[in-house]
């Protein structure tokens, strides 16, 4: 038999075993969902702005799925009917004629072509555009909404919330992206199932090393000199004074003769900083271990740990989220986040009270989010109404936006439904709020010639100003 001929009787056998109404399903179900993915593809082009997540998840997963399942059902009625013939002894070896002169079998063999050419190419687009959609921020941000939320919220009001999840989370190339589909997958299970946990535990065991991600945008190397911070306090006293403190930081980083600053001391070329925690959190450090640049390596051993039994333990390389863990999903502290909307006129500092009763009110305990809204905002009314009824009667929009402003504080950084509140993930930079730099800065580990990591308060900034109403060197600066 010529290849030819083989093909054509090939052809036959299919043509013929394929007129069943499973296979005909499957044609009807991949033309239809084909057609409409077509269509969908061609409104987004058109359409701008963000799309709902369900729209998402039916778009871009469900519709290629019932494709597929349809594509596979053909060749499924095919073999079934060929199975069906043959158990009944019916399966022959010549089929029926067909007859290449005759214009409907040309019409419909040029269309079954075709068909598949147009499937191929829809198939290729859904698989880009579904790994697009699972990559976004949408998809991981928003679709698993309670899940999800605080990272969210937190997210948006950062300054990466136009850098998207996966550029952290997963980062470049193929084996990171991957581990994250398997983990994605197991993730996909525990929400469905609500077996995640509440609240998801930080840190993240399985991110990427953070210096492969971060230095894709930001060079240690490259953080020359010192960096200002003016920090705005508002007393607890009637007339929330406004005090500042003011601190140069010594941020530098490697500047090629010598090393300066915070990012060039713990992140320099050669040396490095390896740490061992004695809980899942990173807290507790009992031991830290520093390799110079000249590999000369220094033990530091923290109050009471034993050195010879942590020789032993599991040691991690401090890299950017030992200090920077909250990078992006900085949950705020009561005083803080009071201080900073005052500070840039969104709660008006004229209230009576007001910074001390808003950060009492956010800090109150509420059923869930829209309990906690209505009453933050009918409490402040009652309190101004009790307190201070002149106040109350002519600063009625300040106390709508003021409780409105701590509605909104509450909201971006308590989640009752995930068991997330004040502190439950606490940010290591500096060391006022939480331990953050004191973990190892604490003056009490020390080496064996007796050595300490510095807890010198001019190591890591000169203090210019603390706490002071009228800070003479904002004056000077211009500043204030
Ligand atoms: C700038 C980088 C960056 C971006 C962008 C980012 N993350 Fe994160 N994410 C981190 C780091 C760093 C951690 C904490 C890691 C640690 O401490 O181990 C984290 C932790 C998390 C955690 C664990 C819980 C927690 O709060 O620590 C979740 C969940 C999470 N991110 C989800 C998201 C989602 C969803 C998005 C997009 C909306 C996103 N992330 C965008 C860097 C990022
Ligand atoms: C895709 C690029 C990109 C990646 C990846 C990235 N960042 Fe950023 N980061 C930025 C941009 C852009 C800004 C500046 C935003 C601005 O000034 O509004 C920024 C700002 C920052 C700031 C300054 C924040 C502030 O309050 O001024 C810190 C700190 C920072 N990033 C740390 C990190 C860390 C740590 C990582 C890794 C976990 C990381 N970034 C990953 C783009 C990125
Ligand atoms: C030892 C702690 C520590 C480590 C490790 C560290 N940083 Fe920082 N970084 C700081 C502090 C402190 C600041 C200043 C406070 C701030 O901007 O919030 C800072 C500031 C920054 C800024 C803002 C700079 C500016 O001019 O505004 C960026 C961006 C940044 N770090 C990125 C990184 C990256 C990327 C890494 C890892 C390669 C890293 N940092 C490692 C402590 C650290
Ligand atoms: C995991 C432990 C660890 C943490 C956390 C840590 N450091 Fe360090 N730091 C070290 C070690 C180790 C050295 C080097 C000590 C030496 O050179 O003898 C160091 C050195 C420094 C120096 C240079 C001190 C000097 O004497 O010149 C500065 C500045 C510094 N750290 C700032 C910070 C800041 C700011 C933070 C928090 C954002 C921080 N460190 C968090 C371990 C740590
Ligand atoms: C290991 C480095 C390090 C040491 C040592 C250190 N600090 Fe700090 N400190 C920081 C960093 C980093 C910040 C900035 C945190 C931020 O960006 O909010 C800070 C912030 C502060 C602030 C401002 C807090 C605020 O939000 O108003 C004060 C005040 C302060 N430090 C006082 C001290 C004093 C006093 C000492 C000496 C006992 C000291 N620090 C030692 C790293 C250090």
């Amino acid at each position: 038999m010529s290849i030819k001929e083989s093909l054509v009787a090939r052809g036959r056998a299919l043509f013929f075993l394929a007129n069943n109404p499973i296979s005909l399903i499957g044609v009807i179900i991949t033309s239809a969902t084909g057609i409409s993915m077509i269509l969908f593809w061609a409104y987004e082009l058109f359409h701008q702005g963000p799309m709902n997540p369900y729209a998402g998840i039916f778009l871009f997963l469900m519709l290629p799925t019932f494709f597929l399942a349809g594509l596979g059902i053909i060749p499924a009625g095919i073999l079934l009917r060929r199975w069906n013939l043959q158990r009944k002894g019916e399966l022959t070896d010549v089929y029926p004629q067909i007859d290449l002169k005759d214009t409907k079998f040309r019409h419909a063999l040029s269309f079954v072509v075709v068909a598949t050419l147009v499937n191929l190419f829809i198939i290729g687009i859904a698989a880009i555009r579904g790994t697009e959609h699972l990559d976004s921020v949408q998809f991981c941000g928003q679709t698993c909404h309670t899940v999800m939320a605080p990272e969210y919220a937190a997210f948006v009001n950062s300054p990466h919330s136009r850098v998207g999840c996966v550029q952290c989370h997963i980062g470049p190339g193929a084996s990171w992206f991957v581990k994250s589909k398997l983990s994605g997958t197991r993730q996909v299970f525990a929400v469905a199932f609500h077996t995640y946990s509440t609240p998801i535990p930080s840190p993240v065991t399985q991110l990427r090393p953070a210096r492969e991600t971060c230095e894709q945008c930001h060079w240690p190397s490259k953080f020359h000199g010192d960096k200002l911070f003016v920090k705005t306090h508002f007393a607890d006293d009637e007339a929330n004074t406004r005090n500042y403190t003011v601190l140069m930081l010594r941020i530098g980083g490697h500047t090629g003769q010598q090393k300066i600053g915070i990012h060039g001391r713990h992140m320099s070329g050669s040396g490095r900083i390896e740490y061992v925690t004695s809980d899942e959190r990173r807290e507790k450090i009992p031991l830290v271990i520093h390799t110079g640049e000249d590999g000369k390596v220094v033990e530091f051993v923290g109050k009471g740990a034993d050195p010879a039994a942590l020789s032993q333990a599991e040691r991690r390389t401090m890299d950017c989220i030992d200090c920077h863990n909250r990078p992006t999903h900085a949950f705020e502290m009561p005083s803080g986040a009071v201080d900073s909307v005052m500070a840039s006129g969104g709660i008006s500092a004229k209230l009576p009270f007001i910074k001390k009763t808003g950060v009492e009110l956010i800090q109150g305990t509420y059923q869930d989010q829209d309990a906690a809204e209505k009453e933050i905002k009918v409490r402040l009314e009652d309190f101004y109404r009790n307190k201070y009824p002149e106040v109350y009667k002519n600063e009625k929009a300040a106390i709508d936006a003021a409780g409105s402003q701590l509605a909104a504080i509450y909201k971006r950084n308590v989640f009752p439904s995930m068991k997330l509140t004040w502190g439950t993930h606490p940010n290591h930079i500096g060391h006022t709020d939480t331990v953050g730099c004191f973990r190892c800065h604490d003056d009490e580990h020390k080496s064996k010639e007796g050595k300490s990591i510095t807890q010198e308060c001019n190591a890591c900034h000169a203090i210019l100003a603390q706490e002071e109403t009228n800070p003479k060197i904002l004056k000077d600066m211009g500043i204030e």
